[in-house]
């Protein structure tokens, strides 16, 4: 039986008409703010305990609340509950089952409160649990890159800027750079959910109440940091989601930066890693075909959770203290953002270990396009010649060995001499790629050691920050 045909909406005291059945469902939002109903439970429960302590209502009237929304919880847990759009939105969906179950005892939940401070308590709790999930996922994610990063701290690959060929650096260095990302992901996630975790319960509809309720009480109760300062505010901000939307894009931007590099390494005529048949795809008419759909998808997916933030940043722009019904539109954009940057972080996750190098090709891509010419123009100026001279010498012997179709470390000694007379046999010790990347050897360099310095260094922080606990 729907909960529509025994409870009426609790509103209907001043109306004469019914509800158009379109307007009904225009205007319901309980087929998609269900979705936080374990923690609408949990915020009332916590709410009514506060009523209690505080005696507007009674241990026994307690009790029987408590025991209606844990049998609710039950209920909604096993797909039994009857979602009614004529109740609206989730908050009267429960809250009618209640006082059908109990009886009117149930409408006493609502004292003290109003929708408008609950539904804003049930996203930050919502959100809260979610922002830990994702963070589960990010930091699978950084441990992959940990180890891909140390099973190829010695890969030689070309360093690019402008798409181009710059220098050697090494395959570990560059996953790193990923890595490095992530971690300021990580702090920005952390730093968000901390300013989310305030609590609007209290704020009522948007002035407080007139009872004498016991906010710090609840927000112990429900594990917020404090109770918001003001009524207006903590009803009508959605500052948080906007913030929590903003680390979600700039880390799918991330995501979708790598996802490039992901897929132009794999295409053949890079072929610098592989990704394994299970994370791939094939074409319906061209049989040699394997594709990166997950990096694709990925870099697609990042499109949307822009436009959420944009979204969301809008639905605030014009809205005048304290809550609107505009509110109400805050929530899909903000579930879509969580699904998809939470599935991106775990199919990454997933696919971080089974990336496979292909060292000999990145070492030949690197040996191709002059990428120790900086080396060399470093040993020359080492030798007494002047940086921007050096620069003139090393680019007249590259152009020379465009016209011959040799690189640096192809051209004997002699052919070297033309360009500069302080070149000597040494020269080629610094136009190997190995030696290259080795001699950038500072922190923050891309030399073998120190990228595993580097690794052993995150590898540090990242425990401190779990032992840490700074997780809300
Ligand atoms: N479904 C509403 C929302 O999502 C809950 C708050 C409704 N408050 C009100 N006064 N109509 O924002």
């Amino acid at each position: 039986m729907e909960n529509s045909e025994l409870i009426e909406k609790p509103w209907t005291g001043r109306f004469t008409e019914s509800t158009d059945a379109f307007v009904e469902a225009f205007t319901a939002s309980v087929t998609f703010d269900q979705r936080m109903a374990e923690y609408d439970i949990k915020g009332s429960i916590a709410h009514v305990t506060m009523l209690a302590e505080v005696g507007v209502v009674s241990i026994d009237e307690r009790d029987q609340i408590i025991s209606g929304l844990d049998n609710i919880g039950r209920e909604i847990a096993e797909g039994k509950f009857n979602w009614s759009i004529a109740l609206e939105d989730l908050h009267m969906n429960i809250e009618s089952r209640l006082v059908q179950n109990i009886g009117s005892v149930g409408k006493k939940l609502h004292t003290g409160r109003s929708r408008n401070d609950q539904v804003a308590t049930d996203i930050r709790l919502w959100l809260r649990d979610e922002i830990g999930n994702i963070l589960v996922e990010l930091e699978r994610l950084q441990d992959g890159l940990l180890s891909l990063a140390e099973r190829e701290a010695d890969t030689i690959m070309p360093g690019f800027t402008h798409l181009q060929t710059a220098q050697p650096v090494t395959f570990g260095h560059h996953i790193m750079a990923w890595y490095e990302m992530l971690v300021r992901d990580h702090s920005r996630l952390i730093d968000c959910s901390h300013r989310m975790n305030v609590m609007p319960l209290g704020a009522a509809a948007l002035a407080g109440t007139t009872y004498p309720i016991d906010r710090d009480m609840t927000a112990q109760l429900l594990g917020f940091e404090s109770a918001a300062e003001n009524s207006l505010d903590a009803v009508s901000d959605r500052d948080f989601s906007i913030e929590f939307s903003s680390a979600a894009a700039l880390i799918m931007m991330h995501l979708s930066r790598f996802s490039e590099e992901l897929v132009l390494w794999t295409s053949d005529p890079f072929s610098f890693i592989e990704l394994p048949d299970s994370f791939c795809t094939g074409s319906s008419i061209m049989p040699q075909k394997k594709n990166p759909d997950v990096p694709e998808l990925v870099r697609g997916k990042t499109g949307r959770v822009y436009g959420h933030l944009i979204g969301l940043l809008t639905l605030m722009k014009g809205q005048p203290l304290a809550y609107n019904k505009d509110n109400q539109e805050d929530k899909e954009p903000l579930f879509d953002t969580v699904d998809t940057l939470k599935g991106s972080l775990k199919v990454y996750a997933d696919m971080m270990p089974t990336v496979v190098v292909n060292r000999d090709n990145t070492r030949a891509a690197a040996a191709k396009g002059f990428s120790t010419a900086t080396d060399l123009a470093d040993y020359v100026v080492r030798a007494g010649v002047p940086f921007r001279d050096s620069h003139e010498i090393v680019g007249k012997a590259v152009r020379y060995g465009i016209e011959q179709g040799k690189d640096l470390a192809e051209m004997s000694l002699s052919e070297l001499q033309q360009f500069s007379d302080l070149i000597e046999e040494d020269v080629f010790e610094v136009l190997t790629l190995e030696g290259s990347v080795a001699a950038r050897n500072h922190r923050g360099g891309t030399a073998p050691q120190q990228v595993r310095a580097a690794i052993a260094r995150a590898r540090t922080n990242q425990s401190a920050i779990k032992k840490s606990g700074d997780i809300v």
